[in-house]
């Protein structure tokens, strides 16, 4: 029984990464520069906007203004609402959403955490580097 349980968190944990990974290297190797120049924002500041006519959420350390959105969302505007001020990263991925909705959210990109709030991006000095080369 146990064996099975390990065996089982092993194969989550392989897909997550896999996932993370593909997500992480796709973003990094396309947007590293644009990175560079988007406004920084703490997740106090991040959380001030939690209202229908004023909504934020992060996603993968990155800001989104998502109030024209709302009401648009195929999935309903409340449970987007849930996660409003927040960080919506693991919302968002529970939803499994499509390739085609996570390319939909580089239209309400706003910004990014400041760097020691974030928690998947790599920091200012490796995206450096990585311009760099
Ligand atoms: C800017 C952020 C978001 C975008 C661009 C977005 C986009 C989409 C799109 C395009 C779909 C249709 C299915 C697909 O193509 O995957 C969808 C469905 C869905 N979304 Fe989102 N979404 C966002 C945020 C969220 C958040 C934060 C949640 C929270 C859990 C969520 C939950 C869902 C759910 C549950 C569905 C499925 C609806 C159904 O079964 O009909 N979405 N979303």
């Amino acid at each position: 029984m146990l064996e099975t349980i390990q065996n089982f968190v092993n194969n989550v944990s392989t897909t997550t990464n896999a996932w993370l990974h593909s997500t992480q290297e796709a973003k990094t190797s396309s947007s590293a520069l644009c990175w560079k120049n988007l406004t920084q924002y703490t997740l106090s500041e991040v959380s001030e906007h939690f209202m229908y006519n004023d909504c934020w959420l992060v996603i993968y350390d990155l800001v989104y203004n998502v109030t024209d959105f709302l009401n648009e969302h195929p999935g309903g505007e409340y449970i987007v609402m849930e996660n409003a001020g927040r960080d919506a990263t693991l919302a968002f991925r529970g939803s499994r959403h499509s390739k085609d909705a996570v390319d939909m959210l580089d239209k309400y990109l706003i910004g990014i955490l400041v760097e020691s709030e974030r928690i998947y991006t790599p920091t200012d000095d490796e995206l450096a580097l990585q311009s760099d080369s």
